[in-house]
């Protein structure tokens, strides 16, 4: 803690932060019982306040009525006491607490609150149920774990929150009830009672916002905004989430990555997270694509992908031929000498199919560089020779392969990688992803979509859309993207035609976006900016899998907040005020 709490009735000292140099002294701290053990006529108490432990001592002779009143003491009980801080004998010191060296002899106690026993111990690491802790949260957040994962976010964003300060950054506030912000996911719309049949929309990002405060003279915004988005869960995704969200007037790609990186290399020293220094490399999305079938690549571990095509356009092996011949390709990766039994190999070949591959190839290297596998009667000594060199494989190696067109193949083999791939959890990686396509061909509405949004700006010929680049770039941190952000459009006619690209005739693009290409004809800066997950940031810096370790009141993968009950049904009289009809 950062100074000692001001002296009341309550407490004059944080419990957990006592050490020997205040023995001796006369002390009062307030908290609730952790632990209570008897001992040969003693009571200890584990004492939590915030700031971690304290052993109480209760003496049936020194502590008087206190004694009495400790031996009723439960756990979660609130209680305040007074006494002298003395340091403990050898033999009972506690290296495991910061307060070890230490006691408090009480003298006085004061009962504040009972507490009924709590539907899981708050004192051991045990392996809760999570539906059972987030139904309880506010027992679950008294958890050790729980407030370090709290204390270490709120340093995150300190930092963050110093470093942009001191960059001239304004923290600015945008609205929460507005109108649909696109960013790919569902909205949250919320009913206007004063027009009835009208809704707001939640905001999915500040982004339309934060271009607007640029093109009013802001130069530097930054917020730690909410956002809103109705899509599937996982456990990288919640429905309402954090973003760390800026902004900045007269600027290109390299002057925001560059910030960034001084940014993040200050938050993870101050969170003694051991991540390489920047400048981190950037990686184009079509390399990323084609090494780590990802544009959210993990490099923590090997296992890059190869383009073996070329050793095999003239084999006589059909399914080979056929994909290459129609402009396909054929990719793998050397998965390392690894005892692979039958049914695991089954297993990746189901995964493979899952993800759109027509079939999985696999092959053992044996002696003699010769394959065990079930096309390698298909192949010649000299294919197999040439793939297994590039691939770089020795005896006992296992070679996967696909053949397929490029995208089918980047993704299945990308898959595999994740599923076969051991990270070495001591190291972090960061990697920016640049130079990607503008758009995407969605086969299924037969129409372009943007890759990022439709206000990043494009880079080529607007008339041939899918050749489009985009100044956009993503940061990827150990596999997660833990941030994407672009150059935007600033000129009134590149907005309005990729709008036309995205399918969005003149008069929709008019009512829809009016106010962002009005603002653009009113003399809008060259800007860009980014955004990053707040919670996806802190859960990878605290070392957590999931973000709902690291958000106070997380929801559920099927969106619900177990302890309050949310989403509820409402009552008729409140639906008829909306304007809304039961479903
Ligand atoms: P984007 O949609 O990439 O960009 O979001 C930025 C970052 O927010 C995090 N994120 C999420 N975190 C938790 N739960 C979710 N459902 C969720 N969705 C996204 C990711 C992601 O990288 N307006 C643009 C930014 C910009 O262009 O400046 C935007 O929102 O870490």
């Amino acid at each position: 803690m950062n100074r000692p709490p001001a002296a009341n009735r309550y407490r004059d000292a944080w419990a957990g932060e006592l050490g020997a140099d205040r023995a001796g002294q006369r002390l009062r701290v307030a908290g609730w019982v952790h632990r209570r053990r008897d001992h040969g006529g003693l009571i200890f108490i584990d004492l939590r306040d915030r700031s971690g432990l304290l052993q109480l001592v209760f003496h049936p002779e020194t502590s008087g009525e206190a004694f009495a009143a400790a031996e009723r003491l439960r756990s979660e009980h609130v209680l305040s006491a007074v006494g002298t801080l003395v340091r403990r004998e050898e033999a009972n010191v506690n290296p495991n607490i910061a307060t070890g060296e230490v006691e408090l002899q009480v003298e006085e106690m004061e009962v504040l609150a009972q507490a009924e026993t709590p539907p899981f111990p708050v004192d051991e690491d045990g392996q809760v149920d999570e539906s059972t802790r987030l139904a309880h949260r506010m027992i679950d957040l008294r958890r050790e774990a729980m407030r370090d994962a709290l204390v270490l976010r709120d340093r995150i964003v300190r930092v963050m929150r110093e470093t942009l300060a001191e960059h001239d950054f304004l923290e600015i506030e945008t609205p929460i009830l507005t109108r649909s912000t696109p960013e790919g996911a569902r909205d949250f719309l919320v009913p206007s009672r004063m027009q009835p049949g009208s809704f707001y929309a939640l905001p999915q990002s500040p982004q339309l916002f934060k271009q607007l405060l640029m093109m009013s003279g802001y130069e530097r915004y930054y917020q730690i905004a909410r956002c809103f988005r109705d899509e599937d869960l996982r456990a990288d995704r919640q429905p309402e989430f954090t973003q760390l969200d800026l902004e900045m007037s007269f600027v290109e790609e390299e002057d925001v990555m560059g910030l960034m990186e001084r940014l993040f290399a200050r938050v993870f020293e101050a969170c003694g997270f051991s991540a390489p220094p920047p400048p981190w490399p950037r990686l184009g999305y079509d390399e990323a694509m084609a090494r780590y079938g990802s544009d959210r690549p993990d490099l923590r571990f090997g296992l890059e992908i190869h383009d073996v095509s070329d050793h095999l356009r003239g084999t006589g092996f059909k399914a080979f031929r056929g994909v290459l011949d129609s402009g396909g390709v054929v990719r793998g990766f050397n998965a390392g000498p690894r005892e692979t039994p039958r049914k695991e190999l089954d297993e990746l070949t189901e995964l493979a199919q899952r993800t759109g591959a027509k079939g999985l190839v696999w092959a053992f290297v044996q002696e003699g560089g010769v394959w065990r596998s079930p096309i390698a009667k298909f192949l010649t000594d000299a294919e197999m020779q040439a793939v297994s060199s590039q691939l770089g494989a020795s005896e006992g190696d296992l070679l996967l392969a696909v053949a397929d067109d490029a995208c089918v193949a980047a993704e299945v083999l990308g898959t595999l990688r994740l599923r076969l791939g051991e990270p070495d959890t001591s190291r972090h990686e960061l990697v920016w992803i640049v130079d990607f396509p503008a758009f995407e061909w969605n086969e299924g509405e037969g129409r372009w979509d943007a890759l990022h949004h439709p206000f990043t700006a494009p880079v080529g010929d607007l008339s041939d859309p899918g050749s489009l680049r985009s100044r956009a770039y993503d940061l990827v941190l150990d596999g997660t993207e833990i941030g994407g952000g672009s150059i935007r459009i600033h000129d009134v006619d590149v907005q309005r035609r990729v709008l036309e690209i995205l399918g969005m005739p003149e008069e929709e693009a008019q009512a829809r976006f009016g106010f962002l290409l009005d603002a653009l004809r009113y003399g809008a800066p060259p800007h860009g900016g980014i955004a990053f997950g707040l919670d996806r940031v802190a859960a990878i810096v605290a070392g957590r899998d999931s973000i709902r370790d690291v958000i106070a009141f997380p929801k559920t993968a099927s969106g619900a907040d177990l302890m309050t009950g949310a989403p509820a049904p409402v009552d008729a009289r409140q639906m008829k005020e909306l304007g809304l009809r039961p479903a």
